[in-house]
């Protein structure tokens, strides 16, 4: 099968479009012939092997598993002999071991079917995103019907998510981006959308701020909560010995000290969260928002657009 390997850590030049093996899949296994598959920041941090830290999980001097990409949707190849939830010609989505390839193995509970409404380039567009904007809301945040909630990087991956489950949530949502992303966040359903380059959030009140671009210091985002209000850390690229791990870490160890609760994200999902997810999509709830597609030779470029922060919402390889 075709499929993006590396061998190596580094830039996009280590990404070969090339020949490999099709996995053989365990008993408690599927395997996806992949229609879609989508970018997301951890596919720049596992291709380039920083934070170093992700080195401990993933291989010390090479990658482990050559081939990138996780968020995938497609139609059921094969399944082990104890899967008997799905069977061959089963369209599904959820998180693979190695999606940027025709086909790919996961474990059975990482799958749920598609539902109808949603392309296979739409269904690839959920999972690791809006995995961690639900959790973030829901599980860190505590977010509550009426809350002002401020999403900053309202127009990334995460983001597009955030603005939108906020709404469903009954948040009262206000996102800020650049400029460039100023309409397309209106667009998600944000009830005000903040221009970074010319407004100055802290002016403003919120119960609830998720950071997603995660640049500025706590204690300048914290200006902008209210006075029993919620911080969650979502995201930040800070060096590349522990990376956005730093911002978690301040979080928590400040967290006891101060009035506000403040809160760090290492956000797992399973196949529960995939299930609401899933079901809000299907119910045109919430709609993944798919910038740009790529073919699967097309990777390289479709990594370098992402990690730009040029992508309004998702990036998605067509396979
Ligand atoms: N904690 C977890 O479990 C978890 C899970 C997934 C991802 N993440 C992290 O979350 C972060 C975002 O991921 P993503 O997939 O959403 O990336 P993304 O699609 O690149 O989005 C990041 C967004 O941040 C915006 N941004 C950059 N500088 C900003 C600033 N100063 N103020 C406000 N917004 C700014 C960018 O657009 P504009 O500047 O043009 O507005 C961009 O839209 C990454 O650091 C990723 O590693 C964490």
């Amino acid at each position: 099968m075709k499929a993006i390997v590396q061998h190596t850590y580094g830039g996009t030049d280590v990404l070969e479009f090339t020949e490999a093996p099709v996995a053989r899949i365990k008993p408690d296994e599927v395997l996806v012939q992949v229609r879609a598959a989508a970018v997301d920041a951890g596919v720049w941090h596992l291709m380039t092997g920083t934070p170093y830290l992700l080195r401990l999980g993933f291989g010390l001097t090479r990658p482990r598993k050559p081939i990138r990409g996780m968020d995938a949707a497609g139609t059921v190849a094969a399944v082990g002999a104890n899967v008997t939830t799905f069977e061959p010609g089963d369209d599904v989505f959820g998180t693979c071991d190695g999606a940027f390839a025709e086909y790919a193995p996961t474990h059975h509970t990482k799958l749920i079917r598609k539902p109808q409404n949603l392309t296979f380039e739409q269904a690839a567009a959920i999972p690791i995103s809006a995995f961690t904007a639900l959790a973030a809301l829901r599980d860190k945040g505590e977010i509550k019907a009426r809350q002002r909630v401020l999403v900053i990087g309202a127009g990334g991956g995460v983001g597009s998510y955030a603005v939108q489950l906020a709404k469903v949530f009954g948040a009262d949502v206000t996102g800020l981006c650049s400029t460039s992303k100023v309409e397309f966040v209106r667009g998600l359903g944000a009830d005000e959308v903040l221009d970074y380059t010319k407004d100055d959030f802290t002016r403003d009140e919120f119960d609830l701020i998720l950071d997603i671009a995660g640049n500025r210091p706590i204690n300048h985002v914290r200006t902008a909560l209210s006075a029993r209000g919620t911080l969650v850390i979502v995201g930040g690229e800070r060096g590349k010995v522990i990376g956005g791990t730093s911002g978690l870490l301040k979080a928590t160890l400040l967290n006891p000290f101060v009035k506000h609760t403040l809160r760090g994200l290492i956000s797992l999902g399973n196949k529960e969260d995939l299930a609401v997810l899933g079901e809000l999509a299907g119910a045109g709830k919430i709609t993944p928002a798919v910038d740009r597609t790529y073919p699967l030779s097309e990777v390289p470029e479709a990594i370098t657009y992402v990690q730009a922060g040029r992508a309004r919402g998702k990036v998605v390889i067509t396979v």
